[in-house]
């Protein structure tokens, strides 16, 4: 099949290149001319796990190809995947501006290209147009009405949300736990089927279904999986009022079949290009059909206070007493993991984000490590910040640690260099990576999520 991916991000080159990788003639378009260049020089413009290997061995083979060339791009294409981003606008809203102006591409394309008289089989079937964004219910009749604005030759709309993980992509798009397509036209459908079937070998499920549900099912997955870490850390935050430890909490309550124990980590709350925004697009989904969602809207006030009731740790520890923002001047303060997650160098929506703002706001020296997201980082706080080298190295000096990503190479740290380079024994885990009596034990003071610190006062393990 000839396809094209519209958008070369996170999920277009993604999916575009494991449909290259099952034999398909795959075409990735993107309007950023920086990326379509990287990726003609072979480098790939992000980091996702063996990505760069995957997209090397399809471009040789002469099946995944590059270009911000629109008219070359949808010209051949038998199906075309809308996978523009759906940012929040000012009110929270999804933003469909970048899907309607592919849409307006598509149509105008559509319409030039040769009629259903000329050209070859391909050229005169009708294309579909499938839409891997993610979008509030109606947008993909939205995205028909302006392609049809455009042209009264034949296309077919699908709805085919993506639900694969930064991080863990490739590996979730060629084995997904489901495929979700939505149609009005059975034809399209069965087209699609046969596209994903080598992604579905091992039985897991292709759900057919018309396109408002589908549509309806990728924000109700990610409203969900988000309402969980919310309720999480509000759990957490009550344990350490009432000197719980939401470990054995959680052990408790998660052996509890109907419960399990995914997503159920307390933290510094969720970030990424996803729950974020796609929780804020329900709740605007919801006004707009009249319909209140107090639940999301917690979900999402829990999340956002969870990052502050963080910073507020670091603060009690450096403050005067007085209750509010400490000054942190003359503090170096070091970071380990910027990015929102491990195995991605993603910091959309990091918590790292907000809380090395803070630390600045407060005057800190921030010293930052992670894996790879520097290059990402820079393009956010610039050199505001001081980058590591490696996690041992961002601590010479420092005041405190601060953890933000539960990267696999911070989880055993050698805690004896650690205190040896640190001017003060200090850490603040966001992810809770250690045990609190190893910490005391190594002599460190140490705040955690939903667990008693360890602090001048030994308290029990
Ligand atoms: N990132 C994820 O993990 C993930 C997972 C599932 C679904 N999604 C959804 O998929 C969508 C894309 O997410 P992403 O993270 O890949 O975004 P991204 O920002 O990484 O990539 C989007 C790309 O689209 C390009 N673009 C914009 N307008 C264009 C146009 N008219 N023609 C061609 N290219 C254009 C941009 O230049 C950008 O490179 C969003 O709706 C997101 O919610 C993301």
């Amino acid at each position: 099949m000839h396809i094209t991916m519209v958008g070369t991000g996170y999920v277009g080159l993604v999916t575009g290149t494991c449909f290259a990788n099952t034999g398909n003639d795959v075409t990735c378009l993107d309007v950023d001319e920086s990326k379509i260049e990287k990726l003609n020089r072979g480098e790939s413009p992000i980091y996702e796990p063996g990505l760069d290997a995957l997209i090397a061995r399809n471009v040789k083979a002469g099946r995944l190809h590059f270009t911000s060339d629109k008219a070359s791009a949808y010209e051949q294409a038998e199906a075309i995947f809308i996978c523009v981003g759906t940012p929040s606008d000012a009110d929270g809203r999804a933003d469909l501006k970048y899907i309607l102006g592919a849409a307006a591409d598509i149509g105008d394309a559509i319409e030039s290209a040769p009629g259903a008289t000329g050209g070859d089989a391909n050229e005169r079937r009708a294309k579909i147009i499938a839409i891997k964004s993610t979008v509030p219910v109606g947008t993909n009749a939205k995205v028909k009405a302006e392609i049809a604005a455009r042209t009264n030759k034949p296309f077919q709309m699908a709805s085919n949300p993506e639900f694969l993980k930064e991080g863990a992509a490739i590996a979730d798009f060629q084995k997904p736990d489901r495929v979700v397509i939505g149609i009005e036209d059975e034809g399209a459908g069965r087209r699609l089927w046969d596209l994903y079937q080598p992604f579905v070998r091992q039985g897991n499920p292709i759900f057919i279904m018309d396109i408002p549900s589908a549509e309806m099912v990728k924000y109700a997955s990610n409203a969900m999986l988000a309402t969980k870490i919310s309720f999480i850390n509000e759990i957490a935050n009550l344990c350490e009022h009432y000197q719980a430890d939401i470990d054995e909490v959680r052990r408790g309550m998660c052996s509890d079949k109907r419960i399990g124990n995914q997503f159920l980590y307390p933290g510094l709350g969720y970030g990424g290009s996803c729950f974020p925004k796609d929780v804020l697009a329900c709740i605007s989904m919801g006004d707009e059909a009249g319909h209140g969602t107090a639940l999301l809207r917690a979900v999402h006030e829990v999340n956002q206070d969870q990052r502050g009731t963080f910073i507020a740790k670091i603060d009690r520890h450096f403050g005067d007493g007085s209750g509010g923002p400490a000054s942190l001047a003359g503090k170096r303060i070091a970071v380990w993991g910027i990015a929102f997650k491990p195995h991605t160098d993603d910091v959309r929506e990091a918590p790292s984000i907000t809380i090395m703002q803070a630390l600045l706001d407060r005057g800190a020296t921030v010293v930052a490590y992670d894996p790879v997201a520097h290059e990402s980082c820079e393009q956010v706080l610039g050199d505001r910040i001081e980058y590591a080298d490696d996690a041992p190295d961002a601590l010479d000096g420092a005041d405190a640690l601060v953890v933000c990503t539960d990267w696999d190479e911070f989880k055993h740290p050698d805690m004896d260099d650690a205190k040896r380079r640190m001017k003060d024994p200090v850490v603040f885990d966001g992810r809770n990576l250690y045990r609190r009596k190893a910490m005391r034990e190594s002599g460190f003071t140490y705040y955690c999520v939903g667990r008693e610190p360890v602090v001048d006062e030994p308290a029990t393990a």
